[in-house]
């Protein structure tokens, strides 16, 4: 768990000792369950053409298993992800000097998660949720302003739940890969790939 910038490269006090599995090592990489300050996370996924496609979204959370985000059912990744679940996923901590690499499977949660973490965003990301559409984008700013103003002092907080748009998904990690800096040596690459049961683990360079 990151609580502040720790000191660059450092995050226990043997880098080279290797835990056997990686799930454990990423929750701690992340910030606590409850913090409101979700990581942003680079998406990618494989574009219906062929060619990668990619975009920031936050990081709803990380139960022990699989990293979790949500979307609009509308959005071109969903499309995307319908035709192959296929992802890889980036998270950076510069000022920590970390990054850490996931790739897995995208799996739409069911309903009843979906709807859990609607009601734990804000304010703001739920009016967005639902009038974050094709038609909206494509108005003017100040037609877009009253659309939203009249939207949400229609639904008055507390009142909205989620849209049938709304999605989640959940990425279960195949292979993960972590990335520390040293400021007084060359950076250390750990990286884990599901193999059987377990995990095969390698020191990569770069
Ligand atoms: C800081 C930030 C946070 C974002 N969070 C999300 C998110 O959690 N979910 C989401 O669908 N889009 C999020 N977006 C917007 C996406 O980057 C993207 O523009 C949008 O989802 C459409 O992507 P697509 O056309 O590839 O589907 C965020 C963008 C930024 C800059």
């Amino acid at each position: 768990m990151i609580t502040s910038s720790p000191a660059f490269g450092h995050d226990k006090d043997d880098v080279d000792e290797i835990d056997p599995e990686p799930l454990g090592l990423l929750g701690r990489w992340l910030p606590p369950a409850e913090s409101e300050l979700r990581p942003l996370m680079t998406l990618s996924t494989i574009g219906l053409d062929g060619f990668p496609d990619t975009r920031n979204v936050l990081l709803s959370g990380f139960d022990g298993n699989a990293l979790s985000f949500h979307t609009d059912t509308r959005s071109r990744k969903a499309h995307e992800l319908a035709a192959d679940p296929r992802v890889a996923l980036a998270l950076v901590w510069p000022d920590a000097g970390r990054q850490v690499i996931v790739q897995g499977y995208a799996v739409p949660t069911d309903a009843a998660a979906s709807d859990a973490a609607f009601a734990e965003r804000s304010r703001y990301l739920q009016l967005l949720a639902w009038t974050n559409d094709a038609p909206t984008a494509a108005l003017p700013r100040n037609a877009r302003r009253e659309r939203w103003d009249r939207f949400g002092s229609d639904h008055p907080d507390g009142a909205l739940s989620a849209p049938p748009t709304w999605v989640g998904y959940r990425v279960t990690p195949t292979r993960v890969t972590f990335w520390r800096g040293d400021t007084d040596g060359p950076s250390n690459r750990i990286e884990y790939r599901r193999s059987g049961d377990g995990w095969a683990v390698s020191h990569l360079p770069g």
